[in-house]
C-alpha cells in the first residue's frame, strides 16, 4: 500500500506571508499546494450580486464551488484577489453550512493530492484545528497589523502599476480592512482561527522572505523528524554526505 500523504498545515491571519511560505514548500518538499482561502474567496465571488445572502444560497454557492473542484480555481485568482471579495469571503466564511461543504473538497485534497504528490501543503485559517487535525507537520504564521499592511500596500500598487486601473487603496484603508477580517476570523463561532497547541509559531515581522522560507523548512524538517515521517529531506545522511569529510 502507499505511505499516506505527508501533510503540512499552515495557519495564520491574513497577509501573515502564509502564501509565499506555502508555496516554497511545496516547491521544496515537491508536495501539492491548496490555499484554502481561495475557496472562500471563489464562494464570495459567486455570491457577488447577493449583498444578503441567505444560508441556504451561501450553502448552494460552496457546493458549486465544491462541484468545481480545487483545480478551477487557479485560472480565476487573480479576481478572486480582490479587497471587496477578501471581505466578502470572510463573511461568507462564518457560516457552518459553507464550511461544512468545502470541509469535505479540502480533505479530499489532504487524501489524495494531486498528480500523485507524496505529500501536500494546505494554508489557511483552521488547516491544523479542524481540517487536518492530525498532520504531523503544522506552523502558525503570523506577522504585525503594521508588517502585514506594508506588504498588502506593496501588491496592491504592483498591481495598479501593472494594470494602470484602479488606484492602489491607502495604508489606512488596508489596515481596516484586514482588522476588520482579524476580528471576524478570530471571534467567529465556527473553526475561528487560532493557533492549533503543536503548530510551532513563526513570527516573520521582521524577517525578509527568504529568512521567512529558511526558517519554515527548518521547522517542519524538525517536525517531520520529530514524527518520523519519511521524506528524502529528514532522511540521515550517508557519512560522506555530512559536514565534514573525513580524512
Ligand atoms: O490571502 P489572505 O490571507 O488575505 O486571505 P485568504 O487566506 O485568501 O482568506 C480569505 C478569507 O477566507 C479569510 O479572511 C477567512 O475569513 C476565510 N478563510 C477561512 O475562513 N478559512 C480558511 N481555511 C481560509 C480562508
Amino acid at each position: 500500500m502507499p505511505a499516506a500523504p505527508i501533510i503540512i498545515a499552515i495557519d495564520g491571519p491574513a497577509a501573515s506571508g502564509k502564501g509565499v511560505i506555502a508555496r516554497a514548500l511545496a516547491a521544496h518538499f515537491g508536495f501539492a499546494h491548496l490555499d484554502t482561502g481561495l475557496l472562500y474567496r471563489a464562494v464570495g465571488w459567486e455570491l457577488r450580486d447577493t449583498p444578503q445572502p441567505s444560508p441556504t444560497q451561501a450553502e448552494q454557492a460552496a457546493r458549486r464551488v465544491r462541484e468545481s473542484g480545487t483545480a478551477a480555481l487557479a485560472e480565476r485568482e487573480s479576481l478572486l484577489r480582490s479587497e471587496d471579495i477578501s471581505l466578502r469571503a470572510s463573511q461568507i466564511a462564518q457560516l457552518p453550512e459553507v464550511r461544512a461543504q468545502l470541509r469535505a473538497l479540502q480533505r479530499e485534497f489532504a487524501q489524495h493530492p494531486p498528480d500523485n504528490a507524496p505529500g501536500a501543503v494546505i494554508e489557511g485559517r483552521d488547516i491544523a484545528t479542524v481540517i487536518c487535525p492530525d498532520a504531523p507537520v503544522k506552523l502558525y504564521v503570523r506577522a504585525s497589523l503594521e508588517a502585514r499592511a506594508r506588504r498588502r500596500l506593496l501588491d496592491a500598487q504592483r498591481a495598479a502599476e501593472a494594470d494602470g486601473s484602479a488606484p492602489a487603496p491607502t495604508l489606512a484603508a488596508i489596515r481596516a480592512d484586514l482588522q476588520t477580517r482579524d476580528t471576524r476570523d478570530t471571534t467567529r463561532a465556527a473553526a475561528p482561527l487560532r493557533r492549533a497547541d503543536s503548530a510551532l509559531l513563526l513570527d516573520n515581522s521582521k524577517l525578509s522572505i527568504q529568512e521567512s522560507i529558511d526558517r519554515s523548512i527548518e521547522m517542519c524538517e524538525a517536525q517531520m523528524r520529530a514524527a518520523r515521517v519519511s521524506h528524502p529531506s529528514t532522511a540521515e545522511k550517508p557519512a560522506h554526505q555530512r559536514g565534514k569529510q573525513q580524512t
